[in-house]
């Protein structure tokens, strides 16, 4: 128990309760025997001051716009390493040597076909159905088909996780194949985790698809930014359903329907709707930010603010930078780009945005790189997922395997209905 305490009066009583200080300096007030000492609970509508739980895998300090996994800069890992070696680094808690590395790409590559009967399943949703709906279902149904990567305790969770990461690729290659019409293509072995995504994304029968080099570097960062972020709306939820025992996929299939939401990783694709919409409107800049701006309005700017950070997200910062780089580097002129520059402009010297700290998030800039990639609107949140993969196994781990702390999600609520009243027979009814 911790020495220092924070003192509660209620009703004329005093009450003690532990400060805890986590590695990085991030303190909290234990509550845990809050309602069995006081008989309250603590009332905090979408958790704005929870911590639901105790975890080592991603540290964020939202007032300093500092993001570290496994206590590795963002900065760094972004810039430096491949989404493989950062996803061995969120399951594993090191980085892999130059052989832990090679066997985990040997798991990816070995991994990357799904059962065949799954092929059909593609075929019965109907055209326009959103990726995410089809990856949300497809995760699901992986735990009929392979039902031994439960991840239960004493299986190794390196090979559970490198056949969801490779699969989840593959799936959302398929749905996009299965949307356009095309043929599907096939994992190849001799591709990287993101060439070969982008390999079956884009390769034809009437056009192979050359894989560059600046493509798959870029597409490598935007998934190591996305890889985790501790416990967002889409990990909260896996951990949320993970915790009543549910397997995996299970778990992960219901983090893809959180991230589907405008709010959360939805906001990629929900920025370009709005850039798209601002340019249609002959750039009628004011008129976005007045709606944004007023409170009977629900309009918001997509890709700004966030719950953690009030200051610089520090994953916009990169994004925004390799924004520019890959867009020149691969000769696309996006008039999107001088549209969302301009109105990250307009909003940073705006009052509204000033006084409430927003600023551009992670999906603010991400969406025109996935243009200039050639990713189409209704993909960008699929994108995220694949991301934001690693991070979500880790946690969904990291919490099966907690033997100390690990206890089903179950918040309490204030109710506010009508007291216990008389039955009232239903002849009696006017
Ligand atoms: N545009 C206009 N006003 C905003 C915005 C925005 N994007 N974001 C927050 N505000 C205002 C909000 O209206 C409120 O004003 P007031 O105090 O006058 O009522 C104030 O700022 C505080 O906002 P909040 O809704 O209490 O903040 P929150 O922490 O509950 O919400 C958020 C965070 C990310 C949901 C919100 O900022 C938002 O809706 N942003 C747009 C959607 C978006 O970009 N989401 C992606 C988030 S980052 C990646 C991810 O998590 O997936």
């Amino acid at each position: 128990m911790s020495e220092k305490h924070a003192t509660l009066s209620i009703e004329g009583q005093t009450y003690q309760l532990p400060l805890i200080t986590g590695s990085e300096g991030d303190k909290a007030i234990d509550i845990r025997t809050l309602l069995r000492d006081t008989g309250y609970i603590t009332l905090d509508s979408g958790y704005m001051n929870t911590g639901s739980c105790s975890s080592n895998i991603t540290f964020l300090d939202g007032q300093k716009g500092i993001l570290n996994y496994r206590g590795y800069a963002i900065e760094e890992l972004a810039e430096r390493c491949s989404f493989v070696e950062v996803a061995y680094l969120l399951l594993i808690g090191e980085l892999p040597t130059r052989d832990e590395l090679n066997s985990f790409r040997e798991l990816l590559a070995r991994y990357a076909l799904i059962h065949e009967d799954m092929i059909h399943f593609f075929d019965h949703f109907p055209p326009n159905a959103s990726p995410m709906s089809i990856l949300s279902t497809m995760v699901n149904t992986l735990c009929n088909y392979y039902p031994e990567m439960s991840g239960e305790s004493d299986e190794d969770m390196l090979p559970v996780a490198a056949r969801l990461l490779s699969k989840i690729r593959t799936i959302a290659a398929f749905s996009y194949k299965k949307s356009v019409g095309h043929p599907l293509v096939y994992p190849r072995y001799d591709l990287s985790y993101c060439g070969n995504f982008l390999n079956m994304m884009f390769d034809k029968p009437v056009k192979p698809y050359v894989v560059l080099p600046e493509v798959v570097a870029t597409l490598n960062k935007l998934l190591i930014l996305h890889a985790d972020h501790e416990q967002n709306c889409s990990t909260s939820t896996v951990r949320l359903v993970g915790s009543a025992g549910v397997n995996l996929y299970a778990s992960i299939s219901a983090g893809v329907s959180a991230l589907w939401g405008p709010l959360h990783g939805g906001a990629n694709q929900a920025v370009i709707e709005m850039l798209e919409a601002i340019h249609r409107d002959n750039n009628d800049f004011e008129k976005y930010i007045k709606k944004a701006k007023d409170p009977n309005d629900r309009f918001r700017l997509s890709g700004f603010g966030h719950r953690v950070y009030k200051t610089f997200d520090p994953r916009a910062t990169i994004i925004k930078q390799a924004c520019e780089q890959t867009l020149k580097a691969l000769n696309v002129n996006d008039p999107l780009l001088e549209i969302a520059e301009k109105l990250e402009e307009i909003a940073r010297n705006d009052d509204y945005f000033i006084k409430r700290n927003l600023y551009p998030n992670v999906d603010f800039y991400s969406g025109i790189i996935y243009r200039a990639m050639g990713i189409p609107t209704n993909m960008f949140t699929v994108m995220f997922a694949m991301g934001r993969l690693p991070g979500w196994i880790s946690h969904w781990q990291e919490m099966m395997q907690d033997t100390t702390d690990r206890k089903i999600g179950r918040p309490r609520q204030i109710y506010t209905g009508p007291a216990k009243r008389p039955f009232v027979p239903l002849h009696e009814r006017s």
